[in-house]
C-alpha cells in the first residue's frame, strides 16, 4: 500500500517494491522475446541473476543490456529525459560507483557523472592513482529526474532491477554508494549518512563502501578530507581484490 510520508513524498512498502519488480521482470521477459537480438545475446539458462526470488537469464553483455533497456518508459521520467544513462566504465571492473541519478550534463550527454561533482569523482580518483577505465560508473535511476529533484521511490522500484543486472554482469568487488539515495537502495536501508560513511557493509558477497556524494562535498568543502579518507580506505580495498587469487 502506498503512504504520504508527510512532507508530500510517497512511501513505497515492500509488498509494492516487490510487486514493482515482479512487473519488470515480466516486462523483462516479454521484453527480450520482442528484441531483435539473436537467441544466443542471452548467456545459457544456468547463468542467471536472481531478482525478488525470480530466476532470469542474464543478458550477454552490458551493451547487450543497454540497448534493451534504453529505451524504457517504464516511469515517467521516460518521457522527460534527453539520453538514457546507463552508465561506462570498465566491464569488468573491480570497483563499481553507484551515483544517484543523471543531472543536467548527463541528461544531455548521456554520461554519468561528467559535471562539476563528476570532476571532483575524476580527481578523487586520480590522487588514489585510478581512473575511469579502472571502474565502472552508474546511477539508481537512468534518467534525470526534472530540476534534479529527489528521485521518486517508485522511479527507484522500478530502476533498482537495472542496477542489479548490471552489477550481477560486473561483479565487482567493491560497490560504492555515493550518497544516502544509492545506500539506501542498494542496502535496502534507511539510515543516516552520519552512520554508513566511511563503513564497509556485507552484501551478497560484495564489499559495498558508502561514502558522500561528490556534490555534498562541493557543497561542503570543510568535509573533503572525509572522502579523501574513504577513497584511501578504497584504494587497499581495491589492492587486495587484485591480489586475491580470484582478483
Ligand atoms: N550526480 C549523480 O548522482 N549522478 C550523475 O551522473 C551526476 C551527478
Amino acid at each position: 500500500m502506498s503512504g504520504d510520508s508527510g512532507n508530500g513524498k510517497k512511501n513505497i512498502n515492500r509488498d509494492e517494491a516487490a510487486r514493482l519488480t515482479r512487473n519488470y521482470l515480466e516486462f523483462l521477459a516479454n521484453f527480450e522475446d520482442s528484441l531483435p537480438l539473436p537467441a544466443s545475446s542471452l548467456k545459457r539458462q544456468s547463468d542467471t541473476r536472481v531478482l525478488a526470488g525470480v530466476k532470469q537469464p542474464l543478458p550477454e553483455s552490458l551493451e547487450a543490456f543497454d540497448r534493451q533497456i534504453n529505451k524504457c518508459k517504464r516511469c515517467p521520467l521516460g518521457a522527460t529525459r534527453t539520453k538514457f544513462v546507463f552508465g561506462v566504465g570498465n566491464p569488468h571492473a573491480r570497483i563499481v560507483f553507484v551515483g544517484e541519478a543523471p543531472g543536467h550534463d548527463e541528461d544531455i550527454s548521456g554520461i554519468p557523472f561528467v559535471g562539476r561533482a563528476g570532476q571532483l569523482l575524476d580527481k578523487m580518483l586520480a590522487d588514489i592513482g585510478l581512473s575511469r577505465q579502472h571502474v565502472y560508473i552508474c546511477n539508481v535511476l537512468k534518467c534525470r529526474p526534472p530540476n534534479n529533484r529527489d528521485p521518486e521511490p517508485t522511479e527507484v522500484a522500478t530502476c533498482k532491477p537495472y542496477l542489479l543486472t548490471q552489477l550481477s554482469l560486473i561483479k565487482p568487488h567493491v560497490i560504492v554508494c555515493l550518497g544516502r539515495h544509492a545506500a539506501a537502495t542498494l542496502l535496502d536501508l534507511e539510515a543516516p549518512m552520519k552512520e554508513l560513511r566511511g563503513r564497509i557493509l556485507p552484501w551478497n558477497d560484495r564489499q559495498v563502501l558508502v561514502t558522500y556524494h561528490p556534490a555534498y562535498y562541493l557543497r561542503n568543502m570543510n568535509f573533503l578530507n572525509l572522502g579523501e579518507q574513504d577513497f584511501r580506505l578504497l584504494r587497499s580495498l581495491y589492492d587486495k581484490a587484485v591480489q586475491s587469487p580470484s582478483g
